[in-house]
């Protein structure tokens, strides 16, 4: 071989060397992301059954709720239970399926304000925090139910 031709390969060796082996690969990145995708939500909440004892907790405390009890005066709390549980397991990922009515038609003759929907929250967040949900589910689910107050709040 010629000297250039040496010359030329053994730089496009080392291009080569450089340049592919400084790009991360798929199996790196994945590393570095702490590895396997990530669950759903629905599975980081811990499921239906976990679903199940937050909602309970947060339909008891609404129920305790003198700002906003008033509204749920003549509900069957069971079902709205029943309701809220498959919203939630749906809207997280779950294999769940919402049957009941959308946020606009079921709320819009009840003259909801935002420190009505406050409220609500704040007693979805003490029961979150009861049954320990992480930070980071907590926002995730509260992300979900947040752009939902233009269709509730009507006055
Ligand atoms: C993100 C917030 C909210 C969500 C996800 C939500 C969700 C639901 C769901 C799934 C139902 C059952 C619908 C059905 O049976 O078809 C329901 C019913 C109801 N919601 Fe909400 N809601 C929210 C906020 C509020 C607020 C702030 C109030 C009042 C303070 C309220 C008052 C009611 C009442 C009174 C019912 C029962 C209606 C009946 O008796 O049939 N909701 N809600």
């Amino acid at each position: 071989m010629g000297k250039v031709v040496r010359v030329v390969l053994a730089s496009l060796l080392a291009v080569y060397l450089t340049v592919g082996l400084a790009q991360p690969t798929f199996a790196d990145e994945a590393k570095q992301m702490g590895s396997k995708p990530e669950k759903s939500l629905y599975d980081r909440l811990g499921g239906k059954a976990a679903i199940t004892a937050v909602v309970a907790e947060f339909v008891s405390n609404v129920g305790a709720d003198n700002r906003i009890n008033k509204f749920f005066a003549k509900t069957d709390l069971a079902n709205l239970q029943v309701q809220l549980v498959n919203q939630i397991c749906q809207a997280s990922g779950g294999p769940c399926k919402y049957t009941g009515g959308s946020m606009k038609e079921v709320h819009k003759d009840m003259g909801i304000t935002a420190a009505d929907f406050n409220a609500l929250v704040e007693d979805l967040v003490k029961a979150l925090d009861k049954f320990k949900v992480g930070e980071k589910e907590k926002n995730e689910l509260l992300g979900i139910l947040g752009p939902m107050k233009s269709d509730i709040v009507t006055r």
